[in-house]
């Protein structure tokens, strides 16, 4: 009901002033989030606990998509919210402004947004500033990294290189990011020879501080390309994948479009890429990109995935997304006769919904 009510105010503004107008709020007053249905308590028995393999314990099986607090202003209000995890940034070393305005889009009855923004944010000093001085609340907190835009490819390994360092002792997991459209030539990064480059640069770092490291990854990928990046991922040894960032629909406009109009396409992605670790289950694979309804979380499960991320359907639905999510697994903790949602999804093939 409060979050109808300020959605209703909230998109008067163009999406953009909406936005940071949101982030202020958050920042001001952390507790208001109790009033969003904020869930801390409920959810600290570990009835929903699932742990990755290294032992990041999500008190929910959904987190925060990154993107949404790219500074780290709001996590204090963000981690009160029911998500499991809360994913900050992209943060490049140094800050930069982005792309030109007008650049973010909605698409109201699709459920869906484009965006453009090229990674505005306040740079590294600024978001470990945050990170350091601001309550997690016990969540888990991941930072996702990316390159300036005045970095050329050739360079980038350096970029991530120094966000490697800068993070690694104060966040939980860390997240390379080599798929947003916004940045011109990003998604090259993706080819494996430099993606390897980046991960050579990194290797030193990994060694002499252990910080869970994934990848975030693009829909667009032709599926080979997606067989070769699992290649490199297991070669090297990271967490997993992240699976999917935005997508491009030149109809539409520039930018990548997430939402309901990137579902079915990241969903592609994600039964490829659980099917091709199905006998690799050290690599895991945390799925976003439209997940909009339960439905989909089961679908997700019953495939052998765990962990999933959400961000333009809790714009359009507002914190009510989470609430509606736990009860649907309560129903299903109780129709299986099971007290945990970890033993549920170990025998997710004999579970029924
Ligand atoms: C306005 C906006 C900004 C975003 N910024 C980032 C970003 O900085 N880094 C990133 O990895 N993903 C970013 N994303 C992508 C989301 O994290 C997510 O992968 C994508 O939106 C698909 O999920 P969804 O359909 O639930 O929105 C952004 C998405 C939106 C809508």
């Amino acid at each position: 009901m409060l979050y109808k009510t300020f959605k209703k105010l909230a998109f008067t503004f163009d999406p953009e002033g909406a936005h940071d107008l949101t982030i202020k709020l958050m920042q001001l007053a952390p507790p208001l989030a109790e009033l969003y249905g904020g869930q801390r308590g409920d959810l600290s028995g570990g009835r929903y606990t699932l742990k990755t393999r290294h032992n990041n314990s999500w008190s929910f099986p959904i987190g925060l998509a990154a993107g949404l607090d790219k500074n780290g202003e709001a996590i204090d209000f963000l981690t009160r919210l029911g998500f499991g995890a809360i994913e900050v940034g992209t943060v490049t070393p140094k800050p930069q402004s982005g792309n030109p305005r007008p650049r973010l889009h909605r698409y109201i009855a699709d459920e869906s947004l484009r965006n453009s923004m090229g990674f505005n944010n306040h740079g590294m000093e600024f978001l470990a500033r945050n990170i350091a001085h601001t309550s997690r609340n016990s969540k888990v907190l991941g930072v996702n990294l990316g390159k300036n835009k005045v970095t050329s490819n050739d360079q980038a390994a350096l970029d991530y290189q120094k966000l490697y360092q800068k993070f690694c002792r104060g966040a939980d997991y860390l997240v390379i990011n080599i798929s947003s459209p916004n940045t011109e030539g990003l998604r090259s990064l993706q080819e494996v020879d430099n993606f390897k480059i980046i991960l050579d640069a990194l290797e030193r770092g990994r060694r002499e501080y252990f910080c869970p490291l994934w990848v975030k990854i693009a829909p667009d990928l032709e599926p080979q390309e997606i067989s070769a990046l699992l290649e490199v991922i297991k070669e090297y040894k990271l967490a997993g994948v992240i699976a999917t960032n935005t997508t491009v629909l030149s109809e539409r406009g520039e930018g990548g479009v997430s939402g309901r109009l990137l579902a079915a396409k990241a969903q592609r992605v994600r039964t490829q890429i659980l099917d091709e670790l199905r006998e690799t289950p050290r690599i895991e694979l945390i799925g976003v990109g439209g997940v909009s309804s339960f439905e989909q979380v089961w679908e997700f499960w019953k495939h052998g995935g765990r962990l999933m991320q959400i961000y333009s359907s809790f714009i359009f639905q507002g914190p009510a997304i989470l609430n509606s999510f736990r009860r649907q697994i309560d129903y299903l903790l109780d129709k299986n006769q099971v007290d945990t949602l970890a033993e549920l999804l170990d025998n997710i093939d004999l579970a029924t919904r």
